[in-house]
Order: structure tokens, then C-alpha cells, then sequence
């Protein structure tokens, strides 16, 4: 069995599978439950100073996402130090406290707190896309300055108070709101002493509406919500890889891990933990475990390990500058291997070249008009037609 122990500085897990902040970490009795899937660790919901209740309603699945616009722990913090990280200790695996508090002084008091009750890591966000305008329609005359998306001074301020009174590894975790502007929030944090990043949180502000009654599907004011899961997926893989092109720290991977191949994803960007939220959030937290399982079939019926295959892209990326093939401008048509398409056509409607004909049953690709878009390649439902790009290298 494919051995998937790790650890975050010196804290042991099981397996890379982080519960990320959610529902599954909403209180101890909960954590204890999600405990028995199996992750490697579990983060409790982000843990404030002035907790206030979520705008209902509050959760919305959509087709490979969901949106929230839930806000954060709603149980004081000292009940979590009190209780709930206590309780969350029984079930004897690490336990992440994700803080927030606009003031450092604040979030390191939090910290020691947390650290005291038990937790083993402390977890800092950076922004939430959809708590502003939430948090000032609960409290009239709350006026909440708007991020500064450009300015990490604040995010190091915290994460360096925080260092500076907590010995367990410190986690920064980034929103993709900093999809334009990552390396900069990085930059700070490593500086400021953080231990890992993860990355991301959901991206927002967004919103969707219910064509039945015209109103906005998330509560609210005007149903502002922050979005996550497979479709936050290709956001967070770019910034996953950007970091690790640039920097040497751990990441967690946050953003529509559903199947261990989502995982292997992440890990070929240069990812070496795997956050777990909206899939648990969707298909229950028994999901949990099956993806655990996977991963370690996945690795062991191709006798790989994650440490051969992390960071795999980048090695790639830079095998195609080196060898000049990092503005390929000539189309190479793919390969159809007959014994596996079954003709159904899903190729032909996606080639807007006109280049796909189904001849006999099976996809012909005319190479004179082929554009050597890829398109075919990744709407086969049979794989069946192969790319060619990259096959010499
Ligand atoms: C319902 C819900 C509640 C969440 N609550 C928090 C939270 O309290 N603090 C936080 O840092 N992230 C929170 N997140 C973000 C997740 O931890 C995770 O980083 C993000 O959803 C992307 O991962 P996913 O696509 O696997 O869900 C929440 C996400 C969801 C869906």
C-alpha cells in the first residue's frame, strides 16, 4: 500500500487530506465525527472575535461548484478554547485553528489561546469575498473599509504577531481573490515566519439568480457569496504552480479536489497537501475516505510516489523553454486509435475546424484542415483520440 504519510513542520498526518475550514469544522462534536474518515488533519471554521450568524439562505451547488456566503464560526472563541478544541482532541489527529481578526494583537491572543486548548497548527485567511456587505447589513452603521487587494502589509503584520507568540506551524491561507497578485502575499508571508500556504480560499464576490422569482439565490443583501469547488479548480492549479515556481514553501492545495486525479494535479503543480471541502460539503464526508483510497490505488498501480511527481510541471515547463517548444506555432493533428472510439461523434460536433468526419463508425481527423486546437482530445468520453504534441520529448 502506497505509504501517504507527511508532516507540516513537525506535526505528523496520516495522509495529505486536509479538511479545509467549513461546515466540517464548525464544532468539536463535528470534528470528531469527520475524524473517522480517515484525513490527515481537520481545520476548524475560521475561529473571530465577534462571531455573527450566517445570511440564510446560504449554500448553493451549481453544475461543478458551489457558492457560500456563509461567514465564520459562529460560537464565541472562547468556547472553541473552552470546548471545542478540547473535544476536537479526542480524536487524535492534528487540528488546524483558522483564525481572523483585523488586528495582529488580536489574532495572536486567538492564537496562544487555540494553542493552549490544544490546536497543533494555527491557519490565517486573508480575505473573504462576500463578509463586508453581510456583516454591515446584520449590524446598521458598521462601515467595513474595503481590502486593499494590493497591499499584503496588514496579512504580514498578522502572520509576524502570530509568529512571534506560537511555536506550532504557522499556515497562511491565500484568497483567489490574489489570483493577479499572488507572489507579492507569499513574499510577506514567508518573511513574516509562515510554515505552509494554502491556496486558495473561494473566489468572489459572485452571485447566481433563481430564474422562478428573479431574486438572488444567496441571502444577503444582494446575494454576494464566495465560490468554490471544480470550478475554482483552474485558479487555484495556476497559482499553486506560480508559488511553487517562485517559492520553497509546503502548499495546500484548496479548490474542487473531488478525485484523487484532482490531487495528482495539484501535486504535478507542486502541491504536497490536499484540502477537502466542497466535495465533502456535496457527496457527504464518507467521501473523505474514498478519496484517500483512491489516491493510494492510484499510486500503487502505477508504482509512483507523490515525492516523484510533485512538482512534475514545472519540470516540464522548463524542459519547453529549454528545448525552444514554449510557442509551438505548428498544429499537429492528434492520433485516433480506432479500437477505441465508438463513433459517436462528440469530436466532430466539438471541431469548429470542420476537420472530423465519422467514417465507418470511427473519427477521421483530415489533416489538411486540422488546426491542432486539442479539442477532440479532451471531449472524447473513450480517449480515444491521443494528443501528438510533446510525444518526441
Ligand atoms: C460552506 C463553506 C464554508 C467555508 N468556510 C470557511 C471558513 O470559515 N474559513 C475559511 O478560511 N474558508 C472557508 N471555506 C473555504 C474552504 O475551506 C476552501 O478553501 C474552499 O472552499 C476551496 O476548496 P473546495 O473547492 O474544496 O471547497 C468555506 C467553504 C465552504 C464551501
Amino acid at each position: 500500500m502506497a505509504n501517504l504519510n507527511c508532516k507540516i513542520g513537525d506535526v505528523k498526518l496520516n495522509n495529505p487530506f486536509i479538511v479545509t475550514a467549513g461546515e466540517h469544522g464548525r464544532d468539536g462534536e463535528e470534528i470528531l465525527k469527520v475524524a473517522k474518515t480517515g484525513v490527515g488533519a481537520i481545520t476548524t471554521k475560521t475561529i473571530v472575535p465577534h462571531p455573527a450568524p450566517d445570511p440564510r439562505p446560504c449554500c448553493v451547488p451549481m453544475d461543478n461548484g458551489f457558492l457560500n456566503c456563509v461567514l465564520a464560526a459562529i460560537m464565541p472563541s472562547e468556547q472553541w478554547f473552552k470546548e471545542e478544541i478540547p473535544l476536537a482532541k479526542k480524536a487524535g489527529l492534528p487540528i488546524i485553528a483558522n483564525l481572523a481578526s483585523a488586528d495582529p494583537n488580536e489574532a495572536a491572543e486567538l492564537a496562544v489561546k487555540a494553542v493552549e486548548a490544544g490546536a497543533d497548527m494555527i491557519e490565517l485567511a486573508t480575505y473573504c469575498p462576500h463578509l463586508a456587505e453581510n456583516l454591515e447589513a446584520q449590524f446598521p452603521g458598521l462601515k467595513i473599509p474595503p481590502p486593499e487587494m494590493d497591499n499584503p502589509k496588514p496579512f504580514y503584520n498578522t502572520v509576524k504577531a502570530v509568529r512571534e507568540v506560537v511555536n506550532v506551524p504557522i499556515i497562511g491561507k491565500v484568497s483567489a481573490c490574489h489570483f493577479s497578485n499572488i507572489l507579492p502575499w507569499i513574499e510577506a508571508g514567508v518573511k513574516a515566519g509562515l510554515d505552509a500556504v494554502e491556496v486558495t480560499d473561494t473566489i468572489g464576490p459572485v452571485m447566481l439568480i433563481d430564474i422562478e422569482t428573479g431574486q438572488p439565490k444567496l441571502g444577503g443583501p444582494r446575494g454576494y457569496g464566495g465560490l468554490s469547488g471544480g470550478a475554482l479548480k483552474p485558479i487555484a492549479m495556476r497559482m499553486v504552480f506560480e508559488i511553487a515556481q517562485n517559492y520553497d514553501i509546503p502548499i495546500i492545495a484548496s479548490g474542487g479536489i473531488q478525485s484523487a486525479e484532482d490531487a495528482i494535479e495539484y501535486a504535478m503543480a507542486g502541491a504536497t497537501y490536499f484540502g477537502v471541502c466542497t466535495v465533502g460539503h456535496l457527496e457527504g464526508q464518507n467521501r473523505y475516505t474514498s478519496l484517500i483510497k483512491d489516491l493510494e490505488d492510484y499510486l500503487e498501480n502505477r508504482g509512483i510516489t507523490l515525492d516523484e511527481i510533485r512538482g512534475l510541471t514545472l519540470r516540464k515547463v522548463e524542459e519547453r523553454k529549454e528545448k525552444g517548444w514554449d510557442c509551438n506555432l505548428e498544429p499537429i493533428p492528434p492520433l485516433v486509435h480506432e479500437d477505441i472510439c465508438i463513433g459517436c461523434g462528440k469530436c466532430k460536433d466539438a471541431c469548429i475546424y470542420d476537420a472530423i468526419t465519422i467514417e465507418n463508425g470511427k473519427a477521421v481527423i483530415h489533416k489538411d484542415v486540422c488546426y491542432g486546437c486539442g479539442c477532440c482530445v479532451w471531449t472524447c468520453p473513450t480517449k480515444a483520440i491521443e494528443n501528438m504534441y510533446y510525444k518526441d520529448i
